[in-house]
């Protein structure tokens, strides 16, 4: 399989060209997806877009709405054309930020998408541009992403080791999904010729709020002494008032992709896997 991943500098990037070494991977300094030229379809039967505009609270600012919509709309348009001229499977990554959370119960891949805030409407058209562009695609979509690069448990890491207590939303329940299971789930789906289409994709195991992560977090860096306090997100956001809004059932239904062959590895062994490497 030739491939190429695209955005290769982030943390399902770099996750990605680790589990497939044969890939030519492309940060952002090396191919930007929304003019992605200078890229030869021709040498790649799947291209993988891992990049993204992810920083949800700035997406709400007037910059950070049109740098949200080039980057997370306007890039997975120019792949989808791109790919389809081509004949290239793509793989894109989505977001539950598409939904508003409030499903109740785990989120199938046919609920209705409803986004919230600036960041989750901008990949909300991405995933319309990639499923109506491009009939090769698979359309992949994670919560919670932990991998090599910035997000909440290495930020409790951080935290803990200075020794303090965090106050943490406890009304946000989903599973983290480690980008190393992204990696591999992609590989699958991709070689095993599994059917096109949209796919959710999270860790396997029981659904916990942030709190809870933040505590599992705090007690396997060997801090359960300190306390991590749990409140709601009207109240932690509530002197933020630029913040995104937040869906708080994120818990996604993995009943198609287990169908599928993938095996979701229980968040919580993939997070004590991940500290004892931290
Ligand atoms: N992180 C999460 O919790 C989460 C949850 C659900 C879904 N997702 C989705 O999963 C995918 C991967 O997320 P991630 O956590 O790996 O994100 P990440 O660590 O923020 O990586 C995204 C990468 O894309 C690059 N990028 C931004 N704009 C670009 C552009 N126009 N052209 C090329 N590259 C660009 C970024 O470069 P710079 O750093 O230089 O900006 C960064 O290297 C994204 O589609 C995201 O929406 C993430």
């Amino acid at each position: 399989m030739r491939a190429l991943v695209l955005g290769a500098g982030g943390q399902v990037g770099r996750a990605l060209t680790a589990a497939l070494p044969d890939a030519v991977g492309l940060t952002r300094a090396q191919c930007d997806i929304a003019d992605p030229t200078g890229v030869d379809w021709a040498a790649f039967d799947v291209v993988v877009n891992a990049a993204a505009y992810t920083k949800v609270d700035a997406a709400e600012t007037p910059q950070g709405r049109v740098d949200a919509w080039r980057a997370n709309a306007g890039g997975p348009a120019a792949l989808a054309a791109r790919a389809r001229e081509h004949g290239t499977t793509l793989v894109h990554l989505s977001s539950e930020y598409v939904f508003d959370g409030s499903h109740d119960g785990p989120i199938p891949e046919s609920a209705p998408v409803a986004p919230l805030g600036a960041y989750g409407a901008s990949k909300a058209a991405g995933d319309v541009a990639v499923v109506a562009g491009v009939d090769r695609h698979y359309l992949v979509r994670p919560t919670w992403v932990v991998g090599d690069g910035t997000n909440f448990v290495r930020t409790m890491l951080g935290l803990a080791g200075r020794g303090i207590e965090p106050t943490v939303v406890a009304d946000q329940v989903g599973r983290p999904t480690f980008a190393v299971d992204i990696a591999a789930a992609i590989v699958h789906l991709v070689t095993t010729g599994a059917a096109f289409g949209t796919y959710h994709l999270t860790g396997g195991g029981e659904p916990a709020s942030w709190a809870d992560v933040a505590r599992e977090t705090y007690a396997l860096a060997g801090r359960s002494e300190l306390r991590v306090t749990g409140t709601s997100t009207a109240e932690y956001f509530a002197d933020k008032p630029g913040a995104a809004p937040r869906p708080l059932n994120s818990v996604l239904d993995l009943g198609r992709i287990e169908a599928a062959g993938v095996v979701a590895p229980d968040w919580r062994r993939r997070l004590a896997e991940y500290v004892s490497a931290s």
